[in-house]
């Protein structure tokens, strides 16, 4: 007993001290903890940075294309052009250089490539801004690129959607108008060995930064920023893709900051500031009687602000599949509603959605070192399908306070799990009554977690 309380007031110094230090200045934390990893890039140490002595490369500036770069001038094709060369070219470096603005149409830009191709975006690239005289062949995307390996995108650069027109015509903004998707800004599609350093993606007509079928592709200093009334306008998107590495990127949106779907597996998420936005999202998955699968999807370091969920698993009542080895540690939360929530019975449809007997099955995830404020009283959710029940939900060393000083709670709907260290609010709903299956978890789900 007298060890039992030793224990829980030395996590509660923990929590604390840990609390105080990261609330002061949570930026600064994450910037530094990513600037000492970025010494350590083994996979793509062989891109040399296209301004280094090493090397001779091979320019390929849109200007000389006859990109105009005056924001009104359509520059598509220049940079259709452009693409051409510096795909064809090995060791080119695709330019689009600085103070200056683009006006592109959705284009496509297609590999393979010559090997070594670097783009490095310093301008501005504009889309136009008239839903109406969108290509009507490209209703999905804007900036498209597909089939690369071994391409690094750099700079200090924005890609800017001009997605006010296509908000106002959401039907998520008023009913009255047709459910229609729109363009992704930036789509990075069926390819591998990526890296995308520095710029920014914003004003998106939907999603702004889209990864699909794609294995290793490290994201790092990455910008997203959409007004927080901005409808669907997910940060960065991952979907069917390995190897993912999303580092020091600062997101603010109308949507998930982050969302992980069906097809994605060994995913790390290290130093993310998020907010506003709709949370850091596995899922949803399962919707229309879906199979979906996501495993391996660690985040470590993030700082959220003012969103309307925090860590969220989503799951629609009548799918398949699994989501399995999760791991969130190290979280700070301000004014968050729904820290921490796992929902099987998500709707995102304006009809209601009747329960049924399937669903999405949601395994051996761990939240550790989780603090902060929470807007709801339900700072801790887990609302797990009563046919498929939540399995080994690991909770340890949670601090979570309600920003108005009212009492937090825990809430759980058929979920088995347990909690060690220092947990607030308490969440007893979660425990197992059997101590040594507890302490057999303990162990095993350290083995479990140490897949990345
Ligand atoms: C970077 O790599 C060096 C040498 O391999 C290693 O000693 C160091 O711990 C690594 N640093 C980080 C931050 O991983
Ligand atoms: C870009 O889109 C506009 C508006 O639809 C169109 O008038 C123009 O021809 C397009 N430019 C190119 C190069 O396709
Ligand atoms: C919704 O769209 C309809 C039809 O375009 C328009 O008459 C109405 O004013 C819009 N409502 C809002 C709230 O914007
Ligand atoms: C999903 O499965 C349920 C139960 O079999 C069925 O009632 C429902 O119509 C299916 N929904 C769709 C969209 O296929
Ligand atoms: C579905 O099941 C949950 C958990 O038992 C329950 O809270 C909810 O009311 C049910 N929804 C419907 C539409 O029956
Ligand atoms: C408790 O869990 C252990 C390990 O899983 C198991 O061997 C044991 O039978 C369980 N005891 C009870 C009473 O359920």
């Amino acid at each position: 007993m007298t060890k039992m309380l030793f224990i829980s007031f030395l996590s509660l110094f923990l929590v604390s001290n840990y609390a105080e230090s990261c609330f002061s200045d949570s930026i600064d934390m994450i910037q530094d903890k990513s600037d000492k990893k970025e010494d350590n890039k083994t996979e793509f140490s062989d891109l040399p940075s296209w301004s280094s002595a090493r090397g001779v490369r091979v320019l390929v500036n849109v200007d000389s294309f006859g990109a105009v770069g005056d924001g009104v001038s359509d520059d598509t094709k220049a940079f259709g052009n452009a693409w051409k060369q510096a795909c064809s070219t090995s060791t080119s470096v695709l330019l689009v250089p600085p103070d200056r603005i683009y006006l592109v149409n959705a284009t496509k830009f297609k590999g393979p490539c010559a090997e070594n191709l670097i783009i490095q975006i310093d301008g501005t690239i504009i889309a136009p801004g008239e839903p109406k005289n969108w290509d009507p062949k490209n209703p999905r995307i804007w900036l498209y690129f597909s089939n690369l390996k071994g391409v690094l995108f750099q700079g200090d650069g924005v890609i800017d959607g001009s997605g006010k027109k296509w908000w106002a015509a959401s039907c998520k903004k008023n009913k009255t108008n047709p459910c229609v998707g729109a363009p992704t800004a930036l789509t990075i599609d069926q390819s591998s060995d990526i890296e995308v350093k520095g710029i920014t993606v914003q004003n998106s007509q939907q999603m702004n930064f889209a990864i699909s079928k794609s294995e290793s592709v490290r994201v790092f200093n990455v910008m997203v920023s959409c007004p927080e009334d901005s409808p669907n306008t997910d940060g960065i998107h991952l979907t069917a893709s390995q190897n993912i590495v999303l580092q020091n990127c600062k997101i603010g949106t109308g949507d998930d900051c982050i969302s992980i779907v069906s097809g994605c597996s060994n995913i790390k998420m290290e130093s993310i500031y998020c907010g506003p936005g709709h949370g850091i999202s596995i899922g949803s998955l399962g919707n229309d009687n879906s199979t979906g699968f996501v495993t391996a999807v660690v985040l470590d370091t993030a700082f959220l602000k003012g969103t309307t969920n925090g860590l969220r698993i989503k799951t629609w009542q009548g799918g398949s599949g699994y989501v399995r080895a999760v791991r969130y540690q190290n979280v700070q939360m301000e004014d968050v509603a729904n820290p921490i929530i796992i929902d099987q019975f998500y709707c995102d449809s304006p009809k209601s959605c009747q329960n049924q007997t399937s669903a999405v099955e949601i395994s051996q995830i761990m939240f550790e070192d989780i603090s902060g404020t929470t807007k709801s009283q339900k700072a801790m959710k887990f609302s797990c399908s009563d046919t498929v029940p939540c399995n080994h939900i690991v909770l340890n060393n949670i601090f979570l306070k309600r920003s108005d000083g009212k009492e937090a709670e825990t809430f759980c709907n058929s979920v088995n799990g347990y909690e060690y260290g220092y947990v607030q609010p308490s969440a007893d709903c979660l425990m197992q009554s059997n101590h040594s299956f507890q302490q057999h978890q303990v162990k095993s789900e350290r083995l479990i977690h140490t897949e990345l």
